[in-house]
């Protein structure tokens, strides 16, 4: 923070400029950019149509919060929520709860705090004694997960993989007991998108449960798959409420919600599982306002957006995207499997793919990558978590606008890249 301090640049100016001039000068900095659309291993949505973004510039001034001045506005957010607990399944629509978030991060930490609460409140109702909480989960999770243990003093039971695709089923069944506020499951992970047994979990908690007079429940991390799981024709494993112990799901609407960043939702199966002291109710504004988020303001355009996207697309509209995009991740595997140089990762579920060098490359991953960004291509570089042989791996997530021809050629730069730094090795 101190390194540039006598730099102008970090200096309030004195008096202002003309906003012409300062957009100029704002803008001419930010062509040192990366271009949004082809940063490829981010899931964030980088283009609406022009009547969303219509929507959200008009809407852009409205504090959500204010629910007294903008009621039409919570009106639609409520509505979201109905529309996406029904989508998840909910047992009951008429016990229907949740709320909208920056993202998938703060749903999960809400979410978590719920189940946290509700640990506590059965163990003071059985006189049991209350003892550190803790959370288990694989360490394949989102690195929120370890910061919501942080931030909200939980011992997390973070359970290590021991090969890219294992899930340690035992060893999360074997860390719960009496104090663990709940498990969480990841329906997509961030590193090769793989679905955990979700099924297989809920059946195997709910005997544990029977047998220690236990409560604990699951929660989903559905932050990449939530908007696409529905939406996917092949047969694809149980993860969403149908099953008994999820209790929460949380899902990025600026992912394959088709919304840009800065929304996110967090799904309870039933309203009763967020204890009402966790809603705070305040009296600022015009009337009183409910709230059960971490923070107080925040702009209501991108729910709006949301509402958008659910109501330009509809149901087909999704499934007609996501059977797109999952077509172009299979052209891009098949052509990635047929070159000598990459060895694809993924198992095919979601439209993400996720490669690596093969050991007959002779080049390193951060080298193969910076190459690509001269060609302007962006594409992470990471390794996956766990006790085996670390492995660096590229993720390709595919977009609404990524389409076939963008695709194709940016497979013949990957392969044409690739074969030109191994020859000059060899
Ligand atoms: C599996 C998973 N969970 C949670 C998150 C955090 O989501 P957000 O960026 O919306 O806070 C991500 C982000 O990519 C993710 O991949």
């Amino acid at each position: 923070m101190k390194k540039n301090n006598k730099n102008s640049l970090n200096i309030f100016p004195k008096s202002g400029s003309e906003p012409a001039k300062v957009y100029k000068r704002i803008c001419s900095e930010l062509a040192m950019d990366g271009n949004v659309h082809l940063d490829l291993g981010s899931f964030s949505t980088t283009i609406m149509n022009s009547y969303a973004d219509k929507l959200i510039l008009e809407q852009i001034g409205k504090n959500f919060i204010d629910y007294g001045e903008y009621g039409q506005t919570k009106k639609i957010h409520d509505r979201i929520i109905t529309i996406l607990s029904r989508l998840l399944n909910v047992p009951n629509f008429k016990s229907i709860q949740g709320t909208s978030t920056l993202g998938s991060s703060e749903a999960i930490h809400l979410a978590l705090l719920a189940h946290k609460w509700n640990w506590r409140k059965r163990q003071q109702s059985l006189n049991l004694s209350i003892a550190k909480p803790n959370i288990v989960y694989s360490s394949n999770a989102h690195v929120c997960w370890d910061k919501f243990a942080l931030y909200f003093d939980v011992e997390p039971r973070k359970i290590t993989v021991s090969s890219l695709h294992s899930y340690p089923l035992e060893e999360i069944l074997e860390n719960i007991d009496e104090n663990t506020i709940c498990v969480g499951a990841i329906a997509g992970n961030t590193y090769t998108g793989d679905i955990d047994p979700i099924e297989e979990l809920n059946s195997k908690i709910s005997e544990i449960n029977i047998k220690n007079n236990w409560d604990v429940g699951i929660h989903v991390d559905a932050a990449i798959s939530g908007f696409v799981l529905p939406f996917l024709k092949s047969p694809k494993p149980q993860w969403d409420f149908r099953l008994s112990l999820v209790r929460s799901i949380n899902l990025s609407g600026h992912k394959f919600g088709l919304v840009y960043p800065g929304i996110g939702w967090l799904i309870f199966r039933d309203a009763f599982f967020l204890p009402k002291d966790l809603i705070f109710s305040s009296h600022y504004l015009v009337k009183p306002i409910e709230t059960f988020t971490l923070n107080y303001s925040k702009g209501a355009s991108m729910i709006l957006a949301q509402y958008f996207s659910i109501l330009e697309h509809g149901i087909s509209g999704y499934k007609k995207i996501i059977k797109d995009c999952s077509k172009t991740a299979q052209t891009i595997r098949e052509k990635l499997r047929q070159s000598d140089c990459f060895e694809v990762i993924d198992q095919g579920i979601l439209p993400i793919v996720v490669f690596k060098l093969k050991s007959n490359v002779s080049i390193d991953l951060y080298e193969f990558q910076l190459h690509l960004k001269a060609k302007n291509w962006m594409l992470p570089v990471y390794e996956i978590p766990g006790n085996f042989e670390p492995e660096k791996l590229m993720r390709i997530v595919i977009k609404e606008n990524f389409n076939p021809i963008m695709a194709s050629l940016l497979c013949d730069d990957l392969i044409g890249v690739c074969q030109n730094l191994n020859n000059h090795r060899l």
